[in-house]
């Protein structure tokens, strides 16, 4: 794959710099495009890589282009280049929910002689080694040429201790619902929650062993991290909002539970939840887990 030209819309942001820098090192001449003109030139400067301010010279000449922008604005950005691309040119977007860039995808290997599949990296802009974190990817088609130019750039990621594990927009976008957007919310609110209750957290602390503690670590942890994306991971995703209907739901039942003091109710919701988890491939040492987290939080 070396020596081959990618571009890189939205290269200027977190998930474009972390791959800009990753094809740069594997060989790629990278170019990176955004609109922002001063922080595009800024980073390729600090990369090392070419920057093009015209959207269509930056297509025009690559074999790889990877989309890289916010979720709602890909699908009209993959139908923008389309008439850019040149024969054969491999075509990937990396949003975190998959229904309308997948069509859109599909839309365009229908209409032009290119090559599309569509990746979901499962690490943020933070990662330093990409080791055993997953690639989910979702195989779209395109040319005669389709199997041999995709296998190039998996067989990349592979050999860098990625794992790739295949997909379909619509399992995808059900499971990322409860991988992502579910924690998100339930974090979000946790703090929401405390904060409406008008204690300062620094108070609540000093009443907290151990549950408390992590709890509150992991929602600081997500609180701090893209607001704008972590919005649109449950907007944009339709099948968030039927979960989000089976969480009222729920909330309403366990509400009833309690306030009628029905620990019948309580320990049915309870041992659902246990027997669901107990399949678990954690399950067994999750308690363990547990003091070894709290053994850095308590400095030891
Ligand atoms: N962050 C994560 O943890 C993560 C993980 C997996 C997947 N993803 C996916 O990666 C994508 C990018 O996320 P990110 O966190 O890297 O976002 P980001 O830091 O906000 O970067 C977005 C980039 O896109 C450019 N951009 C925004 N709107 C544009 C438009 N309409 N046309 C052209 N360029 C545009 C921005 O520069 P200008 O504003 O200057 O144009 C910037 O370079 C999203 O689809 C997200 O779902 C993110």
């Amino acid at each position: 794959m070396s020596q081959k030209k990618i571009t890189i819309i939205g290269g200027s942001g977190g998930m474009g710099k972390v791959f800009g820098r990753y094809f740069k090192q594997h060989g790629f001449d990278v170019t990176i495009y955004a609109r922002n003109k001063e922080r595009l030139k800024d980073v390729a400067t600090e990369m090392g890589v070419n920057y093009e301010f015209s959207l269509e010279k930056s297509v025009k000449k690559a074999d790889i282009v990877m989309v890289t922008i916010p979720i709602k604005s890909t699908p009209e950005m993959i139908k923008k280049i389309g008439p850019y691309l040149k024969e054969n040119a491999l075509i990937f977007d990396i949003t975190s929910i998959k229904k309308a860039v997948f069509e859109a995808l599909e839309d365009l290997k229908n209409t032009f002689p290119v090559n599309c599949i569509s990746l979901h990296p499962m690490f943020g802009p933070g990662i330093k080694d990409m080791k055993n974190y997953v690639m989910l990817v979702l195989k779209i088609g395109g040319t005669n040429k389709y199997e041999i130019i995709i296998n190039d750039l998996l067989e990349l990621f592979r050999s860098d201790g990625l794992i790739i594990t295949e997909t379909s927009p619509d399992i995808h976008d059900k499971r990322v619902a409860l991988t992502l957007g579910v924690p998100h919310m339930l974090n979000i609110l946790f703090l929401n929650l405390l904060k409406n209750a008008d204690e300062p957290l620094n108070e609540l602390t000093k009443y907290t062993g151990t549950t408390f503690l992590l709890q509150k670590v992991f929602a600081e942890s997500i609180i701090q991290r893209e607001m704008e994306m972590f919005g649109e991971i449950q907007m944009e995703n339709q099948q968030f909002h039927a979960i989000l209907e089976m969480f009222e739901k729920l909330v309403k039942n366990y509400r009833k539970s309690i306030e009628n003091k029905d620990l019948k109710g309580f320990s049915e919701i309870f041992s659902e939840g246990l027997d669901y988890s107990k399949e678990d491939n954690h399950f067994k040492n999750s308690y363990k887990y547990f003091y070894e987290f709290m053994k850095i939080l308590k400095g030891k």
